[in-house]
C-alpha cells in the first residue's frame, strides 16, 4: 500500500537536498534513497544514518525497463512520494503515469524561466536581477509540471554561476522541506 508519508528520494550526485530533506523531515518519513549512480556520494551519508538504499546504474539500460525496476522497489517499501534531489536522468513517461502527481523535483531557477541545464550561468547572461529556484511536480514535460512553491534570491553584479549557485541552493534546503513537509499532507 502506498503511503504519501513515506519518501523515497532520488539522487544521482552529492545529494546536499537530500540531506536537508531528512534533516527537517516533520510530517514524512524518507525509507529510501535510490540513486542510478552507484557511486553517489549521497548514498553513503544516508546509510550512515541508518536509511535504506538502493542503487542501479543507468548506462546502457532501456529506460522503461530500468523505471519498472527501480518502481518495483518503491511500491516494494511502501512509498507514496518521491522526492528527485538532482536525479539527473530524465525519467519516463510509463513512470510519470504509476506515479502521476506524487513526484516532486527541485530546480535551481524560477520557472517557467530556464528549465533544463546551466540555469545560473543562464540567468546572468539575461543580465537578470532575481533568480531562484522552485519545487514542482513532476509531469512528462521536462521541469514543467505544476510549481509548488517557489524562494527568490538576488543576482549581485559579480555574480558567477558558482557564487549564484551557492546563495540558490542555500535556498533550496530551505524550501524544499518546506514544500514536502506540507505535501505529504495533502
Ligand atoms: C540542485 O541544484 C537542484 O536544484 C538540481 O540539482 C542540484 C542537486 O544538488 N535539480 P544536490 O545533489 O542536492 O546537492
Amino acid at each position: 500500500m502506498r503511503d504519501p508519508k513515506r519518501v523515497a528520494i532520488l539522487v544521482s550526485g552529492r545529494g546536499s537536498n537530500m540531506r536537508a530533506l531528512v534533516e527537517q523531515a516533520k510530517n514524512y518519513e524518507v525509507v529510501l534513497v535510490a540513486s542510478n549512480k552507484p557511486q553517489a556520494a549521497g548514498l553513503e551519508w544516508a546509510k550512515e544514518r541508518g536509511i535504506e538504499t538502493w542503487s542501479l546504474e543507468s548506462n546502457g539500460v532501456d529506460r522503461e525497463t530500468y523505471d519498472r525496476r527501480l518502481s518495483t522497489t518503491l511500491e516494494g517499501r511502501g512509498v507514496g512520494t518521491i522526492a528527485l534531489a538532482g536525479f539527473m536522468r530524465i525519467v519516463s513517461p510509463w513512470f510519470v503515469e504509476q506515479w502521476a502527481g506524487r513526484i516532486l523535483n527541485i530546480h535551481p531557477s524560477l520557472l517557467p524561466k530556464y528549465r533544463g541545464l546551466d540555469t545560473h550561468a543562464r540567468a546572468i547572461a539575461a543580465g537578470d536581477t532575481v533568480s531562484g529556484c522552485s519545487v514542482h511536480v513532476v509531469t512528462e514535460e521536462l521541469d514543467a509540471g505544476l510549481v509548488l512553491g517557489q524562494a527568490e534570491v538576488p543576482i549581485r553584479s559579480d555574480d558567477t554561476p558558482e557564487t549564484l549557485e551557492t546563495r540558490v541552493l542555500a535556498a533550496e534546503h530551505q524550501l524544499y522541506p518546506k514544500i514536502l513537509n506540507e505535501f505529504v499532507l495533502r
